[in-house]
C-alpha cells in the first residue's frame, strides 16, 4: 500500500474543513491541503484573526494548532490535485431542483466537475475518496469517469469513506468517532487503497473501530444511518402528538421506552421538527433509489419519515394561531433561535424557517434573534422560503434583534425554535414584565422550566405536552 503524504481535499465546506483540518493535527508528518473554488470562504479559512468561515466548538483551536504546519487553504485546485497521493472529495450534494428526480434524487454535478478536474490534470497515480454522501454505486461513475480519461501510468482507486459528523459537536466526533467506515473494491488494489487510507485514521482512532466493507455497502450505510437516526426522531415526534392531544408527557415516554437497553436513550427528544442539511436530503435519495430500484413499498416506508417531520411542524405553526385565539394577524411573535439546532450557525432545512414563513402567511411581526446565525443569512433564507413576495415587504413584517431580551419586549407570544443553551438562562420575570398580556411561551425544543414559568404568569405550551398535567 501507497504510504500518503500528501492530502488533498476538494471542498472547504462543513465537512470537508473541519474533517481535513483534524486529519491535519493528528497527522503531522501529513501534508493536508483543503481547496474549494469559493474564494471568499478559502479567504475566511485563511484569515489572520482565525474567523473562520463556519462556526463549530473547538475548530479554531484545531485551525490554529495546524494552519501554516501542514494544514494549507487554497483555491489553487489543480496543484493540489497533483501534489497529492490521496485525495477528498468533499463538495456538496444537494438535493435536485429540476430535471429527472426533481425533488429527490441528489445533484451529482459537482461531484463530476471535481471527479473530471482530478483527471484531466492529475499526472501521477491517485486514490480518490468519496467522502460526499452519494447514492450507491457512484464511486462506480467516478470510477468510470476517471479510469475514461487517465493519462499512460496513472492509476485511481476509488473509496468511500463517508463522514458521519454532527454538526454542534464536529470536533469530538472527529476526534473520537463512534467508527470510521471505508468501503474499496475487494480487489488487491482496492484492498490496498483501503490500508493507506486505514494508516491515516490510525494514527488516532483505535484500530477495532475502523470499519472496511465494500464500496456499495458503504454508500448505502451513510443512507441508512442517516435514515434511521432521522426515523427515530419522526417516531418519537409521531408520539408527542398523541402525548399532547392525551396529557401524557413525551420527555417521560422516551425516557422510559429508552430505557430498554435494545433502544437507548439517545435521539429521542421531540422537537419542532429535524432540520440540517442532511437528513431531509439523504432520506429523499433514499426514496429515490429504492424507486429507481422498483421498490415502492420501501420507498412510501423512508418517505412518511419526512412527511411525519413537515406534519410535526404544521402541526406547531397550527398550535400557535390555535392557542393565539385563532388569529395571529397583525400580533407580534418573537422566535428565538434560527439555526438548525444548537451549536452551529448553520441554517440550512432548519425548522425556524418553516414556522416563520407559516407565521407571515397569516400576516404576524415577526422578531428573530439567534446567537450565532448572521442577518444576511436569515434574510437569505426567508426570501427562499417565501419566494413570490419582495424582500422588502418580508421585511415590513420582519425584524432581526441581538438579544432574546429585546426579541421578547413588547411580544404577545414567544417560540423557541432552536435549543441554545443561553434561551435556559433568560430570565423569565424580566420578560414577562415587558410583554403584552396574556403572555405565551411556545416551547418547541422541551428546554424551559414550565413549572417556574407557570408560576411567573406565562401561559406555557410545550411540544408533547398534554395541558391536562
Ligand atoms: P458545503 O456546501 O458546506 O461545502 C461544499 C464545498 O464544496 C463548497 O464550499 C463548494 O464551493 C465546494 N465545491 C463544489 N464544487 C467544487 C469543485 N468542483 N471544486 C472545488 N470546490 C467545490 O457542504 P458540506 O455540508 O460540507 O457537505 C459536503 C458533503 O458532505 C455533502 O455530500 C453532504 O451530504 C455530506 N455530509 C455533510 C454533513 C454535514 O453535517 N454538513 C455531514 C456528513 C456528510
Ligand atoms: C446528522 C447526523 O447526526 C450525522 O451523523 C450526519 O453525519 C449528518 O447529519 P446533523 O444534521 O449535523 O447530523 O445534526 P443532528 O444532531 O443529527 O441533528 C439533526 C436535526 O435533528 C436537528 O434539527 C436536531 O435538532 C434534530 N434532533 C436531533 C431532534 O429533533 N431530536 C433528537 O433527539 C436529535
Amino acid at each position: 500500500p501507497v504510504k500518503v503524504s500528501k492530502i488533498c481535499c476538494i471542498g472547504a465546506g462543513y465537512v470537508g474543513g473541519p474533517t481535513c483540518a483534524v486529519i491535519a493535527l493528528k497527522c503531522p508528518h501529513i501534508q493536508v491541503t483543503i481547496v474549494d473554488l469559493n474564494q471568499a470562504r478559502i479567504d475566511a479559512w485563511n484569515s489572520p484573526d482565525f474567523n473562520v468561515p463556519i462556526y463549530e466548538p473547538g475548530l479554531v483551536d484545531v485551525i490554529r494548532g495546524c494552519r501554516g504546519r501542514n494544514l494549507f487553504f487554497s483555491t489553487d485546485v489543480d496543484k493540489a490535485i497533483q501534489e497529492a497521493d490521496l485525495i477528498f472529495v468533499s463538495v456538496n450534494t444537494p438535493t435536485k431542483k429540476s430535471g429527472v428526480g426533481a425533488g429527490f434524487a441528489a445533484d451529482l454535478h459537482y461531484v463530476e466537475s471535481a471527479t473530471r478536474r482530478i483527471a484531466a490534470v492529475a499526472t501521477s497515480s491517485k486514490i480518490v475518496v468519496e467522502k460526499s454522501t452519494v447514492p450507491c454505486r457512484t464511486a462506480e461513475s467516478m470510477r468510470t469517469i476517471l479510469e475514461a480519461n487517465s493519462k499512460p501510468g496513472c492509476r485511481f482507486d476509488l473509496l468511500s469513506n463517508p463522514e458521519f459528523l454532527a454538526e454542534g459537536t464536529a470536533i469530538n466526533d472527529l476526534f473520537a468517532p463512534d467508527r470510521v467506515l471505508i468501503g474499496s473494491l475487494q480487489t488487491q488494489e482496492g484492498k490496498d487503497a483501503c490500508a493507506s487510507l486505514t494508516e491515516v485514521y490510525a494514527n488516532w482512532v483505535p484500530r477495532e473501530r475502523i470499519l472496511t466493507v465494500g464500496l456499495w455497502s458503504s454508500e448505502l450505510t451513510k443512507l441508512a444511518a442517516n435514515a434511521m437516526l432521522a426515523q427515530r426522531i419522526s417516531s418519537v415526534n409521531a408520539l408527542s402528538a398523541i402525548c399532547e392531544a392525551t396529557g401524557a408527557n413525551i420527555e417521560e415516554v422516551a425516557n422510559a421506552v429508552g430505557f430498554d437497553s435494545r433502544i437507548g436513550p439517545k435521539f429521542l427528544r421531540a422537537s419542532v421538527g429535524f432540520g440540517g442539511s442532511c437528513f431531509q436530503k439523504d432520506i429523499l435519495n433514499l426514496v429515490y433509489l429504492s424507486e429507481s430500484l422498483h421498490l415502492p413499498e420501501v420507498a412510501a416506508y423512508w418517505r412518511q419519515v419526512v412527511e411525519m417531520n413537515e406534519y410535526q411542524k404544521a402541526r406547531f405553526s397550527k398550535t400557535v394561531v390555535d392557542t393565539l385565539f385563532n388569529t395571529i394577524t397583525g400580533k407580534h411573535i418573537a422566535v428565538l433561535g434560527f439555526a438548525f439546532k444548537a451549536d452551529t450557525g448553520d441554517t440550512r432545512e432548519s425548522a425556524a424557517i418553516t414556522l416563520i414563513r407559516d407565521f407571515l402567511s397569516e400576516r404576524a411581526y415577526v422578531t428573530i434573534y439567534d446567537p450565532k446565525v448572521e442577518e444576511a443569512q436569515i434574510w437569505q433564507d426567508l426570501q427562499e422560503a417565501c419566494p413570490t413576495t419582495p424582500l422588502d415587504s418580508i421585511k415590513k413584517y420582519v425584524t432581526i434583534v441581538h438579544s432574546a431580551l429585546e426579541a421578547c419586549k413588547q411580544k404577545e407570544a414567544i417560540v423557541i425554535a432552536t435549543e441554545w443553551k443561553e434561551f435556559k438562562e433568560i430570565n423569565w420575570q424580566t420578560v414577562y414584565d415587558q410583554m403584552t398580556k396574556p403572555a405565551f411561551v411556545f416551547d418547541g425544543r422541551m428546554i424551559l422550566d414550565v413549572v417556574q414559568l407557570k408560576k411567573i404568569g406565562f401561559t406555557v405550551k410545550v411540544i408533547g405536552r398534554g395541558d391536562r398535567l
